[in-house]
Order: structure tokens, then C-alpha cells, then sequence
């Protein structure tokens, strides 16, 4: 569906490249997450990937098609969510996603049913000027499905929404890989990266320096912390360890024979603490 094969990409004024070799396949029906900390280039890459800057090396094919030369017909078959979604201030939530509905030729879904889905019905009539950030998130999403594409591209499409909304758009994401849609989503969010995603890049400086399932990214750490406390007279002190070291750690076995242990417990790592091992970088 996507193939990326060593792109470089440098924004005219800039002195060096944003995006330095970056190579990838994505598969047909699959979530496919760009995981980094703010500035890592997930935006660029996805404008890249997207069409809107055109100005790489390398080569990038979504659909068969070197996007460099791509046609409007291209944007019938994406949908793009982008980071900050522009509007029609003026028009309302309706009339903007009627007049987007309007450039393409083939079939849209109603947009009254897609407002509902993101409980944005009874804001049909609103000018978008007056939406908050996480209103116009939301229809920026709801724009993107519009037009029923088979390709999907997200940027950050939960940032900034309260629990209740980003589960909402979380849940519609999962429903397009069950109609089976293809969906690139960015995000700075392990959570939404670990729950969504099928494989996951990690980007940092403009480069991917690791790309796997989530859980196979995970087998990285092989090590758990082990954090405990024991009492002492009238304290309680905490010590770690690692779970590999546990049998001949000479303090932990003092305290486990001496019956003072009052918990014991493993941390799970999470995929920023991997993130961290293989990057060197915190996704903050
Ligand atoms: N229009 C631009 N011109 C010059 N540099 C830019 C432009 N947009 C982004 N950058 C730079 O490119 C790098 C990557 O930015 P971006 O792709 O927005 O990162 P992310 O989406 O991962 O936060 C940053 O260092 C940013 O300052
Ligand atoms: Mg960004």
C-alpha cells in the first residue's frame, strides 16, 4: 500500500534535513503508528507522505503512485487528518463538511451521521470559530472520513481531547481497520501507539531507529524492576533490584529471611521505557 524507500527531506531555508533515510513498508489493513516526542518529524513525514511537500529524495509509492507525481484523483482515495485542521470560520460544522464533500466526485457519507458519531449533532449549526481545539479535532477527524477512504492519515488525532472524546475517535480509528482500511496515524502517546497499532516506528531527529509490533518492541527489555519495602524497627524502607538479579541480591535475601518484607512488587515496563532503551529519548 505505502512503500518508503531511504527518503531525505530538508524545508527550503533549513540548513540540514528534518528527515534523514527513512525507509518503511505498510500493509494493507493494517495501523501503522509514527511514535516520537514533539519535533521528531512525524508531521513532515506525514505531509510527505500525504503530497503536500513534494520535495523529497528517496521515493515514496502510496498506491503504486511516486507521490511526487501524484494527481488530484490521489486525494479521492486518502483521507488526512492534519495537526491543526483548517475550517471556514464563518460556516458552520455543516456547511464546512458539505463544502468538502463537495471536492470530491466520489460517494460521502452523511455528514449528520458523522457529527453525531463524535457528538458534535447539536453543534451542526455552530461557525467553527466559535469551536474549541478539541471540537475542531474532532471534525477535522470527521473530515477525513468524509469520502470513505481506503488510506487514512492521522496526525495526532487524539491530542488535546479529554478521556471520553479521544476514546470516541479511538474507537472510530478501530472501526476503520475492521472495515479494513489502512490507517498511518502519529502520535507522542504510548498508550494510543500500544493500543491502536499494529507496528509502530519510532522516530526521533528525523530518523526511525526502531520499527516492530508493539509487544515484539516490548521483548527489548527483558529485565523487570523489582521495588520492595521492609521495615525496620519503626521505618519502613524501600529497596530495587532487577527481577534477573532477585536470587543473589545479598540485601533482599536478608530481609526476606529476617521477615521483615512488608511488599514486593514488579514494575511492567512500558513502551516508553523501551522507547528510552532504543532511542536514547523520552517521548516528552
Ligand atoms: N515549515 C517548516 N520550516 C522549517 N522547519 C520546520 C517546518 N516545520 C517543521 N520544521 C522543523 O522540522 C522538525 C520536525 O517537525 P515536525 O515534523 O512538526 O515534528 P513532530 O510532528 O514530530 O512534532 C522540527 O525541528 C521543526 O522545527
Ligand atoms: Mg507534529
Amino acid at each position: 500500500m505505502i512503500s518508503v524507500d531511504n527518503v531525505f527531506f530538508k524545508y527550503p531555508g533549513s540548513k540540514t534535513d528534518t528527515i534523514h533515510g527513512v525507509s518503511f513498508k505498510v500493509n494493507q489493513g493494517e495501523i501503522f503508528g509514527f511514535l516520537g516526542p514533539s519535533g521528531a518529524g512525524k508531521s513532515t513525514l506525514q505531509k510527505i507522505l500525504t503530497g503536500v511537500l513534494r520535495d523529497y529524495r528517496g521515493s515514496v509509492r502510496v498506491f503504486e503512485t511516486e507521490v511526487k507525481d501524484r494527481n488530484n484523483l490521489f486525494y479521492e482515495n486518502i483521507g488526512v487528518d492534519f495537526e491543526f485542521p483548517n475550517f471556514y470560520g464563518k460556516f458552520t460544522a455543516l456547511e464546512n463538511l458539505n463544502y468538502f464533500a463537495s471536492l470530491y466526485s466520489r460517494k460521502t457519507i452523511d455528514p449528520m451521521q458523522l457529527l453525531e458519531l463524535v457528538g458534535l449533532h447539536n453543534d451542526a449549526d455552530k461557525k467553527v470559530i466559535n469551536f474549541s481545539k478539541g471540537m475542531k479535532m474532532r471534525l477535522g477527524f470527521i473530515r477525513s472520513i468524509l469520502h470513505d477512504p481506503k488510506l487514512l492519515f492521522l496526525d495526532e488525532p487524539t491530542s488535546g481531547l479529554d478521556p471520553a472524546n479521544a476514546r470516541t475517535i479511538k474507537d472510530m480509528i478501530l472501526e476503520q481497520k475492521r472495515l479494513g482500511k489502512t490507517v498511518i496515524l502519529t502520535t507522542h502517546n504510548m498508550h494510543d501507539a500500544e493500543e491502536l497499532c499494529d507496528r509502530v516506528a519510532f522516530i526521533v531527529d528525523g530518523e526511525i531507529k526502531a520499527l516492530d509490533a508493539p509487544l515484539a518492541l516490548r521483548k527489548h527489555i527483558r529485565d523487570k524492576e523489582v521495588k520492595y519495602a521492609y521495615s525496620q524497627g519503626e521505618k519502613v524502607l524501600e529497596g530495587t533490584t532487577l527481577l534477573s538479579k532477585l536470587h543473589n541480591d545479598k540485601d533482599f535475601i536478608r530481609i526476606l529471611n529476617n521477615g521483615s518484607l512488608t511488599s514486593i512488587h514488579s514494575k511492567e515496563q512500558t513502551l516508553e521505557d523501551v522507547f528510552i532503551e532504543l532511542t536514547g529519548r523520552c517521548l516528552h
